[in-house]
């Protein structure tokens, strides 16, 4: 697809997928030219009332897909989200060309372990990341903590681990070095509780039964609730993790621009 007078892609809705009342699913066709890193954001949106309504959004596909995923929350009053959740397949979507995030390899330090901590929609770059053959080459174990707060709303984290580790690229990779721990907080299900609670407390460590977090060879990459990620770095500096960026890296990057 060719940009349009604005400058935008047109791309085309080819599959849609709903999880619950408050999430769902849905895949573009991908320009040629449109180059990302695994786990970047991009300014996505709809003309809405003759006037162009952009968001940001993490590339939830690796960057060697042929079409791009998205992972987003329906919200029903929500300036966007009230439109996007009505598409269809053949629906055009706008997106623009510039990618950006914190949430790539180049802003980590080289490390053993790599943590991917999500809530709730937050883990749409971890979609992207765990299906990137570098993470696997990066690290030698891949750990994919999601917390929601009912159990429906952990499923993309699940079908996401499940596409990865049967995928053509990555799968064989993913099958020995991935591993996924999904809890709630407020549906009682077997694994409960916050993922600031679960470090503090162990329960991670101990129901994974994987050594407690080193700020020698561990990597973490968080990206959720603004609550979730202000308590996360407070916990992890004081364990001796430093932030990182593109510019210096760290042991820990934060997704700043995400929107739950
Ligand atoms: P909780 O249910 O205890 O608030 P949300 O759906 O509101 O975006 O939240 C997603 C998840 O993030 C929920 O499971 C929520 O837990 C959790 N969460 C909210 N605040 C924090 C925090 N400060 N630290 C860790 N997890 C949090």
């Amino acid at each position: 697809m060719t940009l349009n007078s604005q400058g935008l892609f047109e791309e085309k809705v080819l599959e849609i997928q709903h999880y619950t009342d408050r999430l769902f699913r849905f895949r573009i066709t991908r320009p040629q030219s449109f180059r990302f890193r695994s786990g970047e954001f991009v300014m996505i949106g709809l003309p809405i009332n003759g006037k162009n309504l952009m968001r940001a959004y993490s590339v939830a596909s690796p960057s060697w897909d042929e079409s791009l995923e998205f992972y987003s929350i329906k919200v029903q009053d929500g300036p966007l989200t009230s439109h996007l959740q009505n598409i269809k397949v053949g629906d055009t979507i706008l997106m623009r060309q510039k990618t950006t995030g914190t949430l790539v390899h180049d802003a980590l330090l080289p490390g053993k372990r790599l943590f991917m901590i999500s809530t709730g929609t937050g883990v749409a770059p971890f979609a992207s990341v765990m299906r990137d053959p570098e993470t696997y080459e990066k690290f030698e174990t891949v750990i994919l903590a999601h917390t929601c707060r009912d159990a429906a709303e952990l499923k993309y984290g699940f079908d996401t681990v499940e596409v990865s580790k049967n995928d053509p690229l990555v799968g064989e990779q993913a099958a020995k070095q991935l591993f996924h721990f999904a809890s709630t907080t407020r549906e009682k299900t077997a694994q409960m509780g916050r993922i600031t609670t679960l470090i503090e407390n162990g329960g991670l460590f101990t129901t994974m039964g994987i050594a407690a977090l080193n700020p020698q060879e561990d990597r973490l990459m968080m990206c959720g609730s603004m609550a979730m990620i202000k308590d996360m770095k407070a916990l992890l500096e004081a364990r001796g993790f430093v932030e990182g960026s593109l510019a210096d890296p760290g042991s820990f990057v934060i997704e700043r621009a995400f929107v739950g």
